[in-house]
């Protein structure tokens, strides 16, 4: 047993001669490892008789305890040292200044979108939505804009190559072939609205040939004129928050609505500045209408026990309108200081929508 005294010396004097953790790890595999001095020990039992065995198993498995004692020990106090010297090293200078933290900014045309999409989940509608890259007839035709109609002329269409069947897809003008894609699809009662992305081919201080538009539909047995008015003024009041808002319905032209109103609101332009809700003076804010019979005739409906009421409205222009954001071409320029300038902090943003199914 000369061996094995002497391997618990040795061993207890490197355990606490390690240094550092990985010094004692180390030790620890020489000695208690699988291939370690002590588990070799422990292997020469079975070539041994049973007395032999018995006597000298007490003697290796007790070396093994003080060796397991003397690692958790030496253990503890390295952890420590290493914990101490990594507070030395590692202390923070709490007199420093700190990095000036950027916050990013909600773009304007979102937060407007944000807010008509609040406004009317409250009022029980839902979003709808569709392709960017529409069909002739969902654009056009079933909207009742049949091809010599001289509403084609008016949208400056961006037209895509020929599909296979010769048809020209095009980039759609505006949301309203939303309206037909969700009458084709679902049985009413219907009551969307639907934000997008539109386009024409048109470019300057009040047009851009990408913009948004918000479309709104209602369809249901006993929709009636009375519901488009009450909708319409509710959302112009609650949009620009002004309880008395004075609203407007002027008679107009839409392929799509018979009859067809559009939307003013009241406001003053007094001193090259603009208020609104007060004054004499009219602004067109938005184009509404009773569905025309035609429109839902293409859709599979029945005319003579289903109506209803849609409208549609520039996004950017009630942005510019609300914000007093006097060029619509600085919506797209990426400008970071005009952003920071006419941006929101995400916290206004969160939070408007309370209806959303
Ligand atoms: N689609 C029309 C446009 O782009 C806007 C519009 C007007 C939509 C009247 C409607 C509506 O649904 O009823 O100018």
């Amino acid at each position: 047993m000369a061996d094995i005294d002497y391997l618990k010396e040795k061993f207890l004097s490197d355990i606490s001669q390690a240094s550092d953790l990985e010094q004692l790890n180390e030790v620890k595999i020489a000695a208690l490892g699988k291939k370690g001095a002590i588990s070799e020990e422990l292997s020469k039992l079975g070539k041994m008789d049973a007395d032999e065995r018995r006597e000298a198993g007490q003697i290796i498995n007790s070396v093994k305890q003080d060796l397991n004692f003397a690692l958790t020990e030496r253990h503890a106090t390295l952890a420590k040292q290493a914990l101490e010297k990594k507070l030395e090293t590692e202390k923070i200078d709490v007199s420093l200044p700190s990095r000036p933290s950027v916050h990013a900014k909600i773009h304007p045309l979102s937060r407007t979108m944000e807010e008509i999409s609040a406004i009317f989940s409250d009022m029980g509608f839902v979003i709808a939505e569709g392709p960017e890259i529409e069909t002739d007839e969902h654009n056009f035709t079933a909207l009742n804009i049949p091809p010599e109609h001289p509403a084609r002329q008016e949208h400056d269409t961006f037209y895509l190559k020929p599909d296979d069947s010769g048809e020209r897809p095009v980039l759609r003008t505006h949301t309203s072939p939303v309206q037909i894609r969700t009458m084709r699809s679902k049985e009413p009662p219907i009551r969307i609205i639907v934000p997008g992305r539109t386009y024409r081919s048109d470019h300057d201080a009040t047009h851009s040939p990408m913009f948004h538009q918000c479309e709104g539909l209602v369809i249901g047995p006993n929709i009636h004129m009375g519901h488009l008015k009450a909708t319409l003024i509710d959302f112009c009041r609650s949009f620009f928050g002004v309880v008395e808002l004075p609203v407007r319905f002027r008679p107009s032209y839409f392929p799509f609505t018979e009859p067809s109103a559009e939307v003013d609101i009241g406001c003053s332009r007094e001193d090259g500045g603009l208020k609104i809700g007060a004054g004499n003076n009219w602004l067109e804010i938005l184009g509404s209408g009773m569905v025309n019979p035609r429109v839902l005739e293409n859709c599979g409906y029945d005319p003579s026990t289903t109506q209803g009421f849609a409208f549609g409205m520039g996004i950017e222009r009630l942005a510019m309108l609300k914000y007093g954001i006097p060029d619509l071409r600085t919506f797209y320029d990426s400008d970071l200081r005009w952003l920071h300038h006419y941006g929101f902090m995400p916290h206004d943003v969160a939070g408007l929508h309370t209806g959303i199914v």
